[in-house]
């Protein structure tokens, strides 16, 4: 039965021993520019620092000289040089230079950098700055019943997952919501199909029944059923008005019917979480749409009662206005000429129902960019019948998973490819790479966890709204921009930390002296930014660029830096502690993606 449940406490409940960072490397940098303008009789609005853009001049760089220039009329190398000689008394510096016409570059003390990467390691999450705790909402996922969960589903779970971590980590409450697509004509399509093949069962019956193991239906029969169902319909109006009248029935309550739907919802709902646990993606609420069906009489009342659903040609629509790009925007359909509810109405009571028992400051949907337009309806209308008030409604859209030549990837037979097929595609491809080289207890479960890694990755590095191609044997790669080679850095780190642990090697503190400890000290201190900017922009593309980047600077550190065979015991203390830092950070970075990092591989 439905279930609403919540079984993880909010990370930021944790106890008060549990150490955060309140500030970024680069916000305390800002700061000192801040004061520095200040201190100079400027105001400080520009006063802010970006990472070089020619590392061999600086760490960090300030272009707040130029646009001052022109409000001030002052030349702006006159403004950074006295901004400069500010900032030259400030520790935190090692240099300060003008560059060009008036490019401020910043180099950073040793101890300034050495200072920020052990507070940073002395935190238990990075270095990730809380933000003021909202409460999101994240519908994703939204499988349908009795269909397999296909592609675009799984780019919903994934994503959405990573949105899920990635406010969560931030201090924020999150629900994750699954909104199961388990209404309307595709259930009475599977009832009546069911009752012309099997109509002796119990549910039939002018006493319905369904008592328990009498349904001769697993996951697998549904899944073929339902196609077939679909079809015969589709090439029969007869077969069509069936389904119709089935569906009207079970939404009239008829006790057969709602006890088979229930068994199917059921079957299901436990495939899917299967699927679910498979993936590690987790949810709080495994609602539906038929979990507010109850609702939708009274608020169609309410909404005509107001004049804010109104009738047009026998059916009732919602003025939505304009689009906000200014074209016209046609009306949303809430309930057609013969009464009946649709997708939009559902999902308007859907806000209505979270309004009230979720109360959350923001609901974001992660569903297929083709559904922009339903959704921008949709949040139009509950705006307008004041039913997402305080509530900010958005729709993350993404783009499609296509095959090599471009087009919606689609299975070897040329079906729409399921989520199954492409677990298992990407399982194999790992497998067989493993083989090559690879020494472990368990060869099945790693070849999973660097299947999972390969497809999420692969799917998170790409720009939500933009399609990608799913390309099995480069996505397991470990060379290249993979989640394999991300994987593979944090575990090297680890048996680097795990064979000093056994030379009763311990870390120590940390000391910027080599070009590549200064690099993986800037890089690890960028994380905390990162995360902040991946979770306003809903990308955890930004993230997945990151720790790719992150796994690169570590490689150059460790060819250019010896750790184990440091040649002094300080420094072999200090580049340790290094390890362990971008250790931290890594494996936090690759876990906001959902990605599980294996002891060995
Ligand atoms: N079940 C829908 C589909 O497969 C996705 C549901 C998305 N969420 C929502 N609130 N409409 O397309």
């Amino acid at each position: 039965s439905p279930s609403r449940y919540h079984p993880r406490s909010n990370s930021r409940e944790i106890n008060a021993m549990s150490h955060h960072s309140d500030a970024t490397l680069a916000s305390r940098v800002d700061r000192l520019l801040e004061a520095a303008f200040r201190a100079c009789g400027l105001p400080a609005d520009t006063a802010r620092s970006v990472p070089a853009s020619r590392p061999e001049l600086g760490d960090l760089q300030c272009n707040g000289a130029m646009p001052l220039a022109k409000t001030l009329g002052r030349p702006p190398r006159d403004i950074a040089s006295d901004v400069a000689a500010k900032l030259r008394d400030d520790a935190a510096f090692e240099s300060v230079d003008i560059a060009g016409p008036g490019f401020i570059n910043l180099r950073l003390s040793t101890t300034f950098l050495a200072t920020s990467a052990e507070d940073q390691l002395a935190t238990d999450d990075a270095g990730i700055v809380r933000q003021n705790a909202q409460r999101v909402l994240i519908d994703f996922g939204g499988p349908n019943v009795a269909k397999p969960l296909h592609v675009g589903h799984l780019r919903s779970l994934v994503i959405g997952e990573s949105l899920r971590r990635i406010l969560g980590a931030l201090g924020h409450h999150t629900i994750g919501d699954v909104h199961l697509g388990d209404w309307g004509l595709q259930m009475g399509m599977l009832i009546a199909e069911i009752r012309r093949r099997w109509p002796d069962l119990p549910c039939f019956l002018p006493e319905p029944a369904l008592p328990e193991g009498s349904l001769p239906l697993g996951m697998d029969d549904l899944q073929k059923l339902y196609p077939e169902a679909a079809a015969a319909c589709k090439a029969d109006p007869a077969r069509m008005e069936e389904a119709r009248e089935a569906t009207a029935a079970l939404q009239a309550g008829h006790v057969g019917y709602m006890l088979l739907w229930r068994a199917i919802r059921t079957i299901s709902l436990d495939a899917q979480r299967r699927d679910f646990d498979s993936l590690d993606v987790h949810f709080d609420v495994l609602l539906g749409e038929s979990d507010v069906q109850s609702l939708i009489p009274g608020m169609l009342d309410d909404l005509r009662r107001r004049h804010i659903a109104v009738e047009s040609e026998g059916a009732l629509v919602i003025e939505v206005a304009e689009a906000s790009d200014g074209k016209p925007m046609p009306p949303l359909l809430v309930a057609k000429s013969d009464g009946a509810a649709l997708y939009a109405t559902t999902d308007l009571a859907t806000i209505l129902d979270r309004a009230k028992r979720d109360k959350p400051d923001r609901i974001v949907y992660v569903v297929d960019q083709r559904q922009a337009l339903h959704f921008e309806q949709v949040f139009r209308a509950a705006h307008r019948a004041g039913y997402a008030d305080g509530i900010e409604l958005f729709h993350a859209g993404f783009g499609t998973v296509n095959g090599p030549d471009g087009k919606p990837y689609k299975t070897r037979q040329g079906g729409v490819a399921q989520l199954g097929d492409l677990l298992s595609d990407a399982i194999d491809k790992a497998r067989e790479r493993l083989a090559e080289n690879t020494e472990v207890d368990d060869r099945e479960a790693l070849a999973r966890l660097v299947g999972m890694a390969a497809i999420k990755f692969a799917d998170l590095s790409s720009y939500r709204t933009s399609g990608y191609i799913f390309d099995p044997e480069r996505m397991v790669s470990f060379e290249g921009r993979t989640g394999p080679y991300v994987q593979y850095a944090c575990v090297r780190i680890c048996s680097i930390l795990g064979r000093a642990i056994e030379r009763g090697a311990a870390t120590g503190a940390i000391v910027v002296d080599a070009p590549a400890e200064r690099a993986l000290v800037l890089d690890c201190a960028r994380f905390p930014d990162v995360v902040t900017s991946a979770a306003a922009n809903l990308a955890p593309n930004e993230i997945a660029d990151y720790v790719f980047g992150l796994a690169q600077t570590f490689s150059r550190f460790y060819n250019e830096c010896p750790v184990l065979a440091a040649d002094a015991e300080a420094t072999r203390a200090s580049r340790l502690a290094l390890c362990a830092l971008t250790r931290q950070v890594l494996a936090k970075g690759l876990w906001l993606l959902g990605i599980a990092v294996p002891e060995r591989m």
